[in-house]
């Protein structure tokens, strides 16, 4: 089990006594009275994660939009240690949580502002444009880093088949929710179903992407199975997990941190470190797996390419 080291943060950190304790109890009864969760690192599932075990998605290739140089997390790091609040608050809880989720069958529904609404069932989200892999640094806003190979495909490939309309300014995303798997409200301390948005400009920017595999597999159910967004210039929250619907929208949509504390969590959340969190420093980074920590990089790295979506806007107060 991964053990917090005390250099790092978490929002969670505020998270009252009593809502702890609530939630506690649920993985008491989740994952079996006597067990818990040191119990169930021991089990032999646990040392499944480990290792890919998965069969390989066909017909993937390796895009050109991937990074290179960087070291990859392994595959035990990726998937033992998330953020996924409908599944735990701590990082080793959804791996464990998740395991009984079941996402197929699934339904993913494309509408609002669009001239083709689309309901995809589950095998229809592998097949929405040819498979790739896209090889992204993942910064999150506690201020640690991933390197996750990705697959999945451009966001823009599916928005262009639902037509958006000319009313059409944003992307509404919203994550399935389900009381009887997952958390209550008040035992994660954040409102359910998750919710995030995009300016449609972003969502249709080449590096959007919809994934629905890492390292050549299907997703893990802790990793936001059977599909979930990634946006590498953004903080990682903004990569909702396991989407159920997408509405395109005239006005800016709903997001889940942002409802909770919009001082601390804007609505764009790009990675600056020049916009330090009012609790901690964003100029640094703490890479999984690497004992210093690094420098922080405009847009996570990705300036090149997206800095012009701002261009005229000041960062400073569209956090
Ligand atoms: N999506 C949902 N539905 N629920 C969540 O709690 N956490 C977010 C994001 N997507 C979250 C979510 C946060 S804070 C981060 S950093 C990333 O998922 C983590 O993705 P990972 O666990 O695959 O690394």
């Amino acid at each position: 089990m991964l053990i917090r080291k005390p250099s790092e943060y978490r929002w969670s950190d505020t998270t009252p006594r009593e809502i702890y304790q609530k939630r506690r109890e649920f993985i008491r009864t989740l994952s079996g009275a006597a067990a818990g969760l040191a119990g169930a690192a021991a089990m032999p599932w646990a040392e499944s994660l480990q290792a890919q075990t998965g069969p390989k998605l066909p017909g993937v290739t390796k895009s050109p939009l991937s990074d290179t140089g960087e070291k990859l997390n392994s595959f035990k790091d990726i998937t033992t240690y998330n953020n996924f609040y409908e599944f735990g608050t701590q990082k080793e809880e959804p791996a464990v949580l998740s395991r009984g989720f079941k996402t197929n069958p699934w339904t993913l529904t494309i509408e609002g502002e669009v001239a083709k609404k689309k309901v995809l069932g589950y095998d229809d989200l592998f097949k929405i444009a040819p498979l790739e892999e896209r090889i992204y640094r993942m910064r999150c806003v506690e201020a640690w880093s991933i390197v996750v190979p990705w697959v999945g495909v451009p966001l823009a490939a599916l928005l262009k088949q639902v037509e958006p309309t000319s009313k059409a300014q944003y992307v509404a995303f919203e994550t399935h929710y389900s009381r009887s798997s997952m958390l209550a409200p008040d035992e994660a301390g954040i409102n359910f179903p998750y919710v995030e948005g995009l300016r449609l400009d972003e969502a249709m920017h080449p590096l959007t992407m919809l994934a629905v595999g890492l390292y050549g597999e299907k997703l893990p159910n802790q990793n936001g199975a059977p599909v979930r967004l990634v946006v590498p210039w953004k903080y990682g929250f903004k990569g909702i997990k396991s989407i159920t619907r997408i509405r395109l929208v005239e006005k800016q949509p709903p997001s889940t941190w942002n409802l909770i504390n919009a001082r601390e969590y804007g609505f764009y959340s790009n990675v600056n470190p020049q916009v330090d969190h009012p609790r901690w420093t964003q100029a640094t980074e703490r890479r999984l797996g690497e004992i210093f920590r690094k420098k922080t990089l405009p847009f996570n790295g990705y300036a090149d390419q997206v800095a012009s979506l701002y261009s005229g806007m000041d960062l400073r107060k569209f956090y």
